[in-house]
């Protein structure tokens, strides 16, 4: 439970659509990668992109040993997950959690792991890795699909929306948004479902959505600035029904 986090400074990571939509509140954002985990659009969304009676898809995290466990359609993984750690300052601790509190309906649950930086970090002790908080939807949830097959999971994605809107537009953009992290930051599981969901949309003629490149670069005020221009919906999706 979030409310269990002692109210220090601490480091958030996000290898979902906290990459381009940032916590309400940090003073350091860096690029990087965990182990021990695979990312897969395995985690049905009901309140943010579908509703509960048509379930979008999102990503979770799948702790790499129950993953070797499973058939899994896409290819094998690589070893590391990119994503982005925010560092919260301990004067927005109260508040950053509340939010946190807020996205843990979902069904995602606590974890921390070490985070690798990819760049420098002013907010660190030392210089190995960052112990980060981070939210996964484990399997024992009740949202947690398990194994998708990748064509009917492509069509089921272009399929569904809900109020933070179209699950699509979820998919491109955290594809832009992992590409834009780092050289190596591609994730092959995402990319492939941009693929599939693409040449199903220029089957059918419908247009597709524009994700314009955000940048890594800048100070955390002028990366939120630009990541806030990015979305086409509403920042903090995850707040939105509680407002
Ligand atoms: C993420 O972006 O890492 C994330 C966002 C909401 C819930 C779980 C994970």
């Amino acid at each position: 439970m979030a409310s269990e986090i002692p109210n220090d400074a601490f480091w958030l990571f996000g290898y979902g659509s906290l990459i381009w939509k940032p916590p309400p509140h940090f003073d350091e954002r860096v690029p990087g990668y965990i182990e021990g985990y695979v990312r897969r659009f395995w985690q049905s969304s009901e309140d943010h992109r579908g509703t509960p009676e048509a379930p979008g898809r999102v990503v979770t995290l799948i702790d790499r040993t129950h993953w070797d466990t499973l058939t899994d359609h896409h290819s094998s993984p690589t070893e590391r997950v990119w994503g982005a750690a925010y560092h919260i300052p301990s004067s927005k601790v109260a508040e950053v959690r509340e939010y946190l509190d807020i996205r843990e309906i979902n069904g995602y649950s606590i974890q921390y792991t070490p985070f690798h930086a990819a760049g420098p970090v002013a907010n660190s002790t030392g210089s190995g890795p960052i112990q980060c908080l981070v939210y996964i939807g484990l399997p024992s949830n009740p949202q947690f699909l398990g194994p998708q097959d990748p064509d009917a999971l492509a069509a089921h994605i272009l399929k569904s929306k809900g109020p933070s809107g179209e699950n699509k537009e979820y998919l491109y953009m955290l594809e832009t948004a992992l590409l834009n992290l780092s050289e190596e930051s591609s994730d092959e599981h995402v990319s492939d479902l941009v693929r599939r969901c693409r040449s199903l949309e220029s089957e059918r003629g419908s247009q597709s959505f524009d994700n314009r490149a955000p940048s890594n670069q800048g100070s955390p005020g002028e990366v939120r600035e630009e990541l806030h221009k990015i979305g086409s919906t509403e920042e903090q999706e995850e707040v939105e029904k509680t407002t």
